[in-house]
């Protein structure tokens, strides 16, 4: 398993869990890209500020979806395609099933989940991920999490929403077979444990 992803809300741990992850695989001596959704490609970069940028204003669920799987695409083909045939590991920030949830799940007319994976297999090709850790924390402690920095766009959309992706994740890990549920609430040690020890099986 080359191409692993940690899924999860906002604060949740994604990012600095994959610094320790992507850290500790380089330490084993593997090569590792580290990608994050939207981004890690010049236009993915660009769609990421557009995207999260809170004077962009309401976008409409399929706006969004495009938006995320056109970042995805071109992130797919240029980067982490070429890392896994190159033998490296890839550890990405967000997948197809960020858009799962966002632009289905936890909105009220969202999309079809059907419809996003049309477009989802457009973007991908044949190069999906292996895994997906669903980092699960409530959005009480997601919050407190955020609460150092300034919300962007998605994350201003209030607490009756953060509730909404967080039982959108819950259901989203029961709908895609890739996805395991990590219980995200546990000290960031313990959590990071955890990881390490269901990706070392594969990375040996
Ligand atoms: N298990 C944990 N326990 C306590 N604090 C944590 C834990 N995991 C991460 N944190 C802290 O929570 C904050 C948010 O973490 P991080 O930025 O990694 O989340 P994220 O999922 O990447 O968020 P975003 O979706 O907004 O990018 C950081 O300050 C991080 O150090
Ligand atoms: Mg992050």
């Amino acid at each position: 398993m080359t191409y692993v992803v940690l899924e999860g809300p906002d604060g949740c741990g994604k990012s600095s869990q994959a610094v320790a992850l992507a850290a500790w695989l380089r330490d084993q001596g593997r090569g590792v890209v580290h990608v994050r959704e939207p981004g890690s490609t010049p236009v993915g970069e660009a769609l990421r500020q557009l995207l999260l940028a809170t004077s962009t204003g309401e976008l409409r669920p399929i706006t969004e979806a495009l938006l995320f799987s056109a970042a995805r695409a071109e992130l797919v083909a240029n980067v982490i395609a070429p890392a896994v045939q190159r033998g490296d590991v890839v550890v990405a920030e967000r997948c197809y099933l960020s858009t799962v949830v966002y632009q289905s799940l936890a909105v009220a007319g969202g999309l079809d989940v059907e419809q996003i994976l049309d477009v989802t297999r457009a973007a991908h090709g044949a190069h999906l991920p292996d895994v997906i850790f669903v980092l699960d924390v409530d959005a009480e402690v997601a919050r407190g999490r955020r609460r150092t920095r300034s919300a962007d766009r998605i994350e201003a959309r209030g607490d009756g929403y953060h509730d909404r992706v967080r039982a959108g994740f819950v259901r989203a890990c029961e709908l895609e077979v890739r996805a395991r549920r990590i219980d995200a609430t546990r000290s960031f040690d313990d959590v990071q444990a955890d990881l390490r020890a269901q990706v070392a099986g594969w990375t040996a």
